[in-house]
């Protein structure tokens, strides 16, 4: 029996994996007055470290998150590791380096060397010496947030380091996740709320406490975050794996080319992030501007002629990109004679797997290895049909409420719009937050996948819809939640 139902989601799922939705949407970008008001005074920790920065450009702090856990999403880890490596040559110190990390991969029974991570087929570990900043329940939003702006009370447990910046310094932030239309994904429960990321780079420009900040973002629907709610005037220059409507992808995938070594049963890294790192990796990062970069890895995520690929975008201050990455990066000595120059080494991979199904593709391998009637054969087919039957639930469920609210043929359509170029996803985030919370009392959590219907979900609030009318529509829809890991009751809410 068991095996019929997993046949048939099988086929789905295997149709699912070539979906791919290409539409372009040029950045526009908003301008409001900016609202600075510098204090000219350097705070410590940054005054007795101007040693390792020759040159004359204050200190230079990262924050690197990756948002997920479990051993299918090896790459996210995997990519921040990498980041904390290129960084730590590049000359940064481990007191300047935050890191965000559920820390569960590295020795997950699955990974087949245990203590080290890989970010390529026949990369390196990445993993040694990676600081632990914030790791399992601790790497949470709120710890997130609070880093960012320095401040030490609000942070719940972890390292309690902190971007403690003077108005001379850069800044660069790096995350690698899931994510869905205005969200993005975290190890813990509540997810991050793209308002909220926005605000606090306001507070954080507001307090003068950085001289310009560079944000790289991997995740699906990235472009959503910065898309109508990042101004100008902050200095601050983001780009984004995707748009605000496309998926991003997973590299280095069993069946790709290059593929991982054969032990391997995962993805171990993301298109666009291994493309900005591994051209890092090899420059001297003086003779690069970030724009440059931005040409380069735009190129190689797009992934002409495969169809698997996304577009990367930029928002923000613009200009910022003239700067050098040396500016953010530092450079690792030993690529002092490597300039770098356009067009350069770095192929693109065969094909790539969209990040909403890496942990199908994972469970199906771990499914296909598995000697006939072993228990690992059984888990992983049950994995794999449990993963199946939440997104369908998650599906119906969400196209159901729409028709419930909007009519069995208007539905479908109000829950796909997307707003024009410039404009933000959502008026009221509150009315987002609140809905997905009602969503998630009657249906079950989103969860990873179920991010995708945050735009659904942000279209109900810019139709009006009252909390009570979603709840209404939500019970109707949803008679049962699936129980178990998915129900919203034992994991917390999203929002
Ligand atoms: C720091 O966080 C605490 C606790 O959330 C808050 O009360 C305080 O106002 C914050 N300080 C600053 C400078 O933002
Ligand atoms: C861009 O650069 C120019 C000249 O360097 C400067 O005047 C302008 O304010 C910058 N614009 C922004 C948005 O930072
Ligand atoms: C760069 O080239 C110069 C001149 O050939 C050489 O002296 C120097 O050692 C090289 N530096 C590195 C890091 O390879």
């Amino acid at each position: 029996m068991i095996s019929c139902t997993f046949c048939a989601v099988l086929i789905v799922a295997l149709a699912s994996l070539t979906a791919v939705d290409s539409r372009d949407i040029a950045g526009d970008v908003i301008r409001l007055p900016s609202e600075a008001s510098r204090f000219f005074h350097r705070r410590g920790g940054s005054d007795d470290n101007t040693g390792g920065d020759d040159d004359a450009v204050g200190t230079r702090w990262a924050v690197l998150l990756a948002g997920s856990n479990g051993y299918w999403n090896y790459r996210h880890q995997a990519d921040i590791c990498h980041a904390y490596q290129l960084l730590k040559k590049g000359g940064l110190k481990d007191e300047n380096i935050i890191v965000f990390m559920y820390d569960d991969i590295a020795f997950d029974e699955d990974n087949p060397r245990p203590g080290i991570i890989i970010n390529s087929p026949h990369g390196n570990d990445v993993y040694a010496g990676v600081p632990k900043d914030y790791t399992g329940d601790d790497a949470t939003v709120n710890n997130f947030l609070a880093v960012i702006l320095g401040n030490k009370t609000a942070l719940r447990g972890g390292s309690g380091k902190v971007v403690d910046s003077g108005p001379d310094d850069h800044i660069f932030i790096y995350y690698s996740d899931h994510g869905g239309p205005g969200v993005l994904g975290m190890p813990t429960i509540p997810y991050l709320f793209a308002n909220d990321l926005i605000d606090v780079l306001k507070k954080k420009h507001a307090s003068g406490t950085y001289k310009s900040l560079v944000f790289y973002l991997e995740a699906c629907e990235s472009g959503s975050i910065f898309e109508g709610l990042l101004p100008e005037g902050l200095n601050i220059y983001a780009t984004t794996a995707s748009n605000a409507e496309e998926s991003s992808w997973g590299t280095y995938c069993p069946g790709e080319y290059p593929s991982p070594p054969p032990e391997y049963e995962t993805c171990l890294g993301d298109l666009y992030s291994v493309a900005w790192m591994e051209d890092s990796d090899i420059h001297n990062l003086q003779t690069e501007t970030l724009h440059q970069q931005y040409e380069l890895v735009k190129r190689r995520t797009a992934n002409e002629n495969t169809g698997f690929g996304s577009h990367v975008m930029q928002y923000g201050d613009l200009n910022l990109s003239k700067d050098s990455i040396f500016l953010y990066m530092g450079s690792n000595p030993a690529n002092d004679n490597y300039t770098f120059v356009d067009d350069n080494s770095l192929r693109p991979s065969s094909k790539a797997v969209n990040q909403r199904d890496a942990d199908l593709l994972h469970f199906w391998d771990k499914f296909r290895k598995a000697p006939e009637g072993s228990p690992r054969k059984i888990e992983a087919q049950k994995q794999f049909v449990e993963a199946m039957s939440h997104r369908m639930h998650v599906d119906n469920s969400i196209k159901m409420i729409g028709k419930l609210l909007f009519g069995i043929e208007k539905g479908p359509e109000v829950l796909k719009t997307v707003r024009p170029a410039g404009q933000p996803l959502v008026d009221d985030w509150d009315c987002l937050k609140a809905l997905v919370r009602t969503f998630e009392t009657h249906c079950g959590s989103l969860s990873q996948y179920g991010m995708k219907h945050m735009r659904s979900i942000a279209n109900i609030c810019n139709a009006g819809i009252q909390m009570e009318h979603m709840a209404e529509a939500s019970a109707q829809a949803c008679v049962t939640i699936p129980s178990g890991r998915w129900s919203s009751l034992q994991k917390g809410f999203s929002a």
